[in-house]
């Protein structure tokens, strides 16, 4: 199977985000030194992907930027022998290829993936990758992907299994496993009630993708909250051509989740060993602060 692009859909608001995402896109928030973005194409290259594109749109342009050279931040690192900070800003701009393509309105997810059709078409398969979710892991999560789907010459996606009370903000799929963490995917429901749910193993944001898929999402009306579905198109690549689901292994932070996001920060920056004794050191004593914080009774959300 030739797979060598992957989809980043980064048109969307990051309203879960504000109002640090008012004017700066939620991708390009950090973790630690990085943006959010430039782990979701490092797991990427990682999987042997070379080829990225964004389905963008105006306000996005900040995104491709930072996957390009700076000439003039270039020129000041180097008058001020900064080579390991210059070497770091020069890495990112040769990372990847970058593609770029408008998400002229927001009309959903399933839209935004049909945005890309024209680019990816001529290969046998493609990756989708949201940038909210981030895997880590000796295989991250698309590599899993890719791997089962290279096998099994299928649609795959990639899924996770969540408390009965968060299934209502995923895509939830009903599958038969075939293998152990391989399932054969019979329905997919995009954020069901509780109570309509099928399962409790939720889509996360990594898919790997037969063409098909086009066929399908042009057949898609507007489904769930109004919005052109991929949940809902995956039901008629299920139906038709076969779509597999892999259960993910490995660590995954939702970067839309303050108390997720700012996890993902400190877990990265205690890798760092220059930060790592003094970061120790600082959180020590803002822990017993956390303890108090929790005995705070809070009034109930309303939702
Ligand atoms: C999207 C998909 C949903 C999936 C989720 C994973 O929803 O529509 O099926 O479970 O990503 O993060 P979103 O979170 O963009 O609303």
């Amino acid at each position: 199977m030739y797979i060598r692009k992957a989809v980043i859909p980064v048109a969307g608001w990051g309203t879960r985000s504000l109002p640090a995402t008012k004017n700066i896109p939620k991708e390009m928030l950090p973790i630690y030194n990085k943006p959010v973005v430039q782990y979701v194409v490092e797991e990427a290259i990682k999987g042997g992907i070379q080829d990225v594109v964004f389905v963008s749109n105006r306000d996005k342009k900040v995104i491709e930027d930072h996957f390009d050279y700076n000439g003039q931040l270039e020129r000041i690192l180097e008058a001020s022998g900064k080579t390991e900070l210059l070497k770091a800003v020069r890495d990112v701009a040769e990372m990847v290829n970058i593609i770029s393509v408008r998400q002229k309105r927001a009309l959903g997810l399933g839209h935004a993936v049909l945005c890309a059709r024209d680019i990816v078409r001529g290969d046998d398969a493609f990756a989708i990758m949201l940038g909210d979710d981030l895997m880590f892991g000796m295989n991250p999560g698309i590599g899993q992907l890719l791997e089962v789907a290279r096998s099994e010459n299928k649609s795959v996606i990639g899924v996770v299994e969540v408390p009965q009370e968060e299934v209502k903000r995923y895509g939830i799929i009903s599958g038969t496993e075939q293998a152990p963490g391989v399932f054969k995917v019979n329905s997919l429901v995009e954020k069901p009630e509780v109570s309509k749910a099928p399962s409790r193993m939720a889509i996360i944001g990594r898919y790997v993708l037969t063409p098909h898929i086009f066929d399908h999402l042009e057949k898609t009306g507007p489904g769930k909250g109004g919005e052109i579905q991929l949940t809902d198109a995956l039901q008629g690549l299920a139906d038709n051509q076969g779509l597999l689901a892999v259960k993910i292994r490995g660590m995954r932070f939702d970067a839309g989740n303050w108390a997720e996001y700012l996890t993902a920060n400190i877990y990265f920056a205690l890798q760092d060993p220059d930060l790592h004794d003094e970061l120790v050191q600082r959180l020590k004593p803002l822990l017993p602060y956390a303890k108090e914080a929790e005995k705070i009774e809070l009034p109930r959300k309303v939702e």
